[in-house]
């Protein structure tokens, strides 16, 4: 019987049990709020990947679970004795709220089984450390197959002066995550108060920002930002031949709506331009709208990337490009 841990936003729980419905011959064991544990037959990490979950932040193999901290190193020891690569990252999580994430780094690093390697954040192979109440639950896996290369899919930003707005979170994690071309002329729907702009601007872009609502004046002031102070929809009607290579979308409003609305700007994307959409989901029913909306987005972009992201509240963000 293989063992999983995955890690979900609180809330989106059911909605991950629903994408983790589609596995046959499984069942899952709660571990905290948000976190679980799949057991079942063949290669977990590889079906829980095959279906490109939506709700699911992180998964690692628990391929030992160890009773206390004593017992880590020489487990941490066993699992990599046969693993040859030079390079490992060691990530922990703790879901027990005591957030010993360092005592169990502390451990894994003090081991005289990761002496042997170089150890940085983001390597390719990661040994992951899971501490739940019942034990710890230790695994070793390629970091592209745990659906985020960070501990527990986990991207912690600083508020500075500097920040706009906390909805800006959702684009830098969009291009930490992904390795998106730099964005030259960006079309931001829903652009107030202009964190997402500005995440753009500091990429280089020049944007025109279209909301109804005011920007933040380090924003409104800055010369390559044009506002345009009303809906999007208003816009589209007056674009013209303008044309974007980054067209992105934060308007707060349901799903399939946003969709259409995009869908109406795409011809003024670029043929190998790039779309990120967050799509707000109801509090009930939010698989079944997540899906529908992004059918209807797919019939016109190829999606790079579906995910509830670390920074997502009840939404869900879409990276695509059109074709
Ligand atoms: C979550 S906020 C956007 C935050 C922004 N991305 C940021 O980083 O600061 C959603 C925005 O969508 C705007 N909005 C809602 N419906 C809109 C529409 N039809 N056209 C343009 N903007 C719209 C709202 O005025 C609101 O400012």
């Amino acid at each position: 019987m293989e063992k999983l841990v995955f890690l979900t936003r609180e809330d989106a729980w059911s909605f991950a049990m629903g994408e983790l419905g589609a596995l046959s011959g499984v069942r899952v064991v709660s571990l905290a709020p948000g976190a679980g544990l799949l057991l079942g037959e063949g290669d977990l990490t590889e079906r829980v990947n095959a279906l490109s979950p939506l709700f699911i932040r992180h998964i690692h193999p628990a391929e030992r679970v160890i009773a206390s901290m004593d017992a880590l190193p020489a487990a941490a020891e066993e699992l990599t004795r046969d693993y040859s690569g030079k390079k490992l990252a060691v990530h922990a999580v703790d879901l027990t709220g005591e957030r010993g994430e360092g005592a169990i780094l502390a451990a894994l690093l003090d081991s005289p089984a990761i002496g042997r390697f170089e150890t940085g954040p983001e390597e390719e192979t990661v040994l992951s450390a899971t501490r739940a109440k019942d034990g710890i639950y230790l695994g070793l896996s390629k970091s592209r197959d745990m659906l985020s290369p960070r501990a527990g899919g986990i991207y912690r930003y600083a508020m500075t002066p500097e920040t706009v707005s906390r909805a800006a979170f959702k684009l830098t994690e969009v291009f930490d995550r992904l390795p998106l071309p730099a964005p030259r002329e960006a079309l931001d729907l829903g652009a107030a108060p202009g964190g997402w702009t500005r995440v753009l601007l500091e990429r280089g872009a020049r944007v025109t920002a279209v909301d109804p609502a005011k920007l933040d004046p380090r924003v409104e002031d800055d010369p390559r930002v044009t506002h345009y102070r009303g809906l999007s929809q208003d816009y589209l009607k007056e674009a013209g031949d303008k044309s974007f290579d980054y067209l992105v979308n934060d308007m707060r409003m349901d799903a399939r709506e946003s969709v259409r609305v995009t869908l109406e700007a795409l011809p003024l994307l670029k043929s190998g331009g790039i779309l990120v959409i967050t799509l707000k989901l109801p509090e009930k029913g939010s698989l079944k709208r997540a899906r529908d909306a992004m059918a209807l987005l797919r019939e016109e972009v190829g999606i790079l990337f579906a995910r509830q992201l670390y920074h997502n509240r009840s939404e869900i963000t879409c990276v695509g490009k059109k074709p």
